[in-house]
């Protein structure tokens, strides 16, 4: 089976496009590559764009995009896909320094966006902003969690990583605990979407900045039990959910089967679970979230 590696990048609608291109750019600072009347290209590091931002009514993410390997057939894993009986589409030259993707959706109606990376682009070190790593992970809200899980991990190649109870999926397609999160409330939106960056001390510089740009922090700092990693939870100014992290869990050998070894685990190894729903899943370090953040 021919599995997406890595999450590549996430388009979304935005009814206030200059506005989300300023926050993007100035505050997160991810670099502005390219841009017309309806649509801009940010960037993080290799790659032309990370976050695509497009006018639309609402505030909304619509597509993601997953890279497979250079050596993978692109029609092979078309294929693949429709095995499962799902309707893909091919489309050349959809998007800048994408030649050609398969495109289809997942069953709550989010575009997958599969391609082979044949070109990089390769940004300069921003001087502005909290310039993240890259684009990490992108959680939803789900009505049917089994079986959107199942889809993620049959369609796409992804394994389950930790679930909370029955109702609160993590899945990985690459050593990141997590690219994809499902939470089962009945509704389906986007719950956040999240941003690597270094380490603590860049997680405590952007609380900072975002503080003095006018983005309070809605949950955090604190530290996750399910993929252990640092966080800090803004919305942006369409008042999406974008988390900020650091020290997430790796599975770096996937023959191993555990997550890299880290002192602030429970479990040795730490092995991918179900967890009870316990605080300790949620935050290590005690503070629950609040109700805004399932807003
Ligand atoms: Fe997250």
């Amino acid at each position: 089976m021919i599995h997406v590696r890595k999450i590549a990048h996430a388009v979304y609608e935005t009814p206030d496009l200059a506005r989300l291109i300023a926050y993007h750019s100035e505050v997160l600072g991810l670099t502005l590559v390219e841009q017309d009347k309806d649509a801009a290209y940010l960037a993080s590091t290799l790659e032309h764009h990370s976050v695509v931002l497009r006018r639309g009514a609402e505030a909304r993410c619509v597509r993601i995009g997953f890279q497979i390997a250079p050596d993978d057939d692109l029609g092979e894993f078309e294929r693949q896909v429709q095995g499962h009986g799902i309707k893909t589409e091919r489309k050349r030259d959809a998007d800048p320094t994408i030649a050609e993707m398969v495109s289809f959706a997942d069953p709550k109606g989010t575009v997958m966006e599969v391609f082979k990376r044949g070109e990089f682009a390769g940004q300069r070190f921003q001087t502005r902003g909290i310039v993240p790593h890259k684009l990490g992970h992108v959680a939803f809200h789900v009505a049917d969690v089994k079986g959107i899980t199942r889809f993620y991990c049959d369609v796409l190649g992804f394994r389950e990583s930790d679930w909370m109870a029955d109702y609160f999926s993590f899945l990985r397609c690459g050593p990141d605990h997590h690219t994809i999160n499902l939470i089962n409330t009945g509704k389906t939106r986007l719950h956040h979407t999240a941003f690597e960056l270094r380490d603590w001390a860049h997680l405590q510089t952007a609380c900072d900045y975002l503080s003095l740009n006018g983005y309070p922090l809605i949950w955090g700092p604190g530290r996750h039990g399910i993929g252990h990693n640092l966080f800090a939870y803004h919305r942006n100014p369409d008042g999406l959910i974008t988390e900020l992290f650091a020290e997430l869990d790796q599975m770096k050998d996937e023959a191993l089967g555990y997550f890299e070894p880290r002192p602030w685990h429970r479990d040795r190894p730490q092995r991918p679970k179900v967890w009870a729903k316990d605080p300790s899943a949620a935050n290590l370090w005690g503070i629950m979230p609040p109700d805004e953040m399932m807003k």
